[in-house]
């Protein structure tokens, strides 16, 4: 009854380490043992853990990444897998098990919680922040404050060099680090998944703002946003284990187009995973903390089947299958925000 395991599974992302410690203080002060799953579900098929105790926490609290490890590990895609999760779940002793993870690795915790696992509580993490049932996502706010510090720099060299430059941001199909480090950047467009790039309109922005004596434009592209006629662009074939593709590109096909229709020199700069590296904000390290305090809470009172959530500015619990069921995007009211300072 005492035995409460740890994983984290899916991209990795500022705050994760914070998550850990919280768990494996507060769990270790109700007097359990902690048992840290390496590499998501992936150490639940192979039976790879490592003891938690507080040293081994120690030092973790400003560190990116996540000790344990991470991977994309479907345990659902080969036939057997979910058989030797369980069996593990035993051999292990776990008591309940603590998922951390986006809408990938939560969903595998809600499967497994109707297939026979029941003692699984959830904790959100993702950049993407595009969870339901919970205002933010730890992770999120360090990857826009990074992004935003980028579209700064590029503010400048566009400016000298009267530029348009475009800046490429993650979030999959959700444009919340777009708008957000957009808004927080001053960029001149902002361009979503959620609204079909019309490139006309793009052009004759940018054009204004020549007209008016602004020769250099920041535009900030998500890459999961796509233009009206076509889909989203994607960098291969291939699709991951849980059936995602590996999106990018769109902001060297806008570069193109708006050089092609402006005349204007343009440049893109694709910010790729410097935004899930390194240390986590002040806001994330909190908010993991909360979380990870608030996880062991739930195993304490046997709220399983749940994650943890934000809601305004206290820790709430939901069900887990409410987070997974669809993506969160971007609402229309914040778009509108954006668009007063496009041009
Ligand atoms: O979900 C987080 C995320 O960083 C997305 O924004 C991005 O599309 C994807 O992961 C990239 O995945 P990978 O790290 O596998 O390249």
């Amino acid at each position: 009854m005492n035995k409460i395991g740890i994983l984290t599974g899916g991209g990795d992302c500022p705050g994760l380490n914070p998550v850990i410690r919280a768990v494996v203080r507060k769990g270790i002060n109700e007097g359990y043992e902690i048992i840290g799953i390496k590499n998501g579900w992936k150490g639940m098929i192979e039976n790879d853990t490592i003891p938690l105790d507080i040293n081994a926490v120690s030092g973790i609290l400003p560190k990116g990444g996540t000790i344990l490890g991470t991977s994309r590990t479907n345990p659902y895609k080969n036939p057997g897998d979910i058989e030797k999760v369980k069996v593990n779940f035993q051999k292990i002793g776990l008591y309940a098990l603590i998922a951390v993870g986006g809408e990938d690795t939560l969903g595998v915790a809600n499967k497994l919680i109707s297939d026979g696992l029941p003692n699984i509580v959830g904790v959100p993490k993702t950049i993407d922040n595009d969870l339901s049932a919970t205002d933010y996502t730890f992770g999120f706010d360090t990857a826009v404050n990074i992004a935003t510090e980028c579209i700064d720099r590029l503010h400048t060299t566009a400016e000298s060099h009267h530029r348009i430059i475009v800046a490429e941001v993650m979030g999959r199909h959700a444009g919340w680090i777009a708008i957000e480090s957009g808004i927080a950047g001053g960029a001149d467009v902002i361009l979503i998944p959620e609204i079909p790039i019309d490139i006309e309109e793009v052009c004759n922005v940018i054009k204004k703002r020549h007209a008016r004596g602004k020769t250099f434009s920041i535009i900030v592209v998500a890459e999961g946003a796509h233009f009206k006629e076509g889909t989203f662009v994607t960098q291969e074939q291939k699709l991951d284990a849980f059936g995602h593709v590996r999106l990018g590109g769109i902001g060297e096909q806008l570069a193109q187009e708006i050089e092609k229709r402006t005349g204007y020199e343009t440049r893109v700069s694709v910010l790729g995973h410097i935004q899930r590296g390194g240390s986590p904000t002040a806001f994330d390290r909190v908010l993991g903390t909360k979380f990870g305090v608030k996880a062991v809470e739930l195993v304490q009172n046997k709220k399983f089947g749940r994650m943890v959530a934000l809601s305004g500015t206290r820790i709430i619990d939901v069900p887990l299958q409410e987070a997974v069921k669809t993506l969160k995007t971007v609402d229309k009211e914040l778009y509108e925000v954006a668009k007063v300072f496009f041009g």
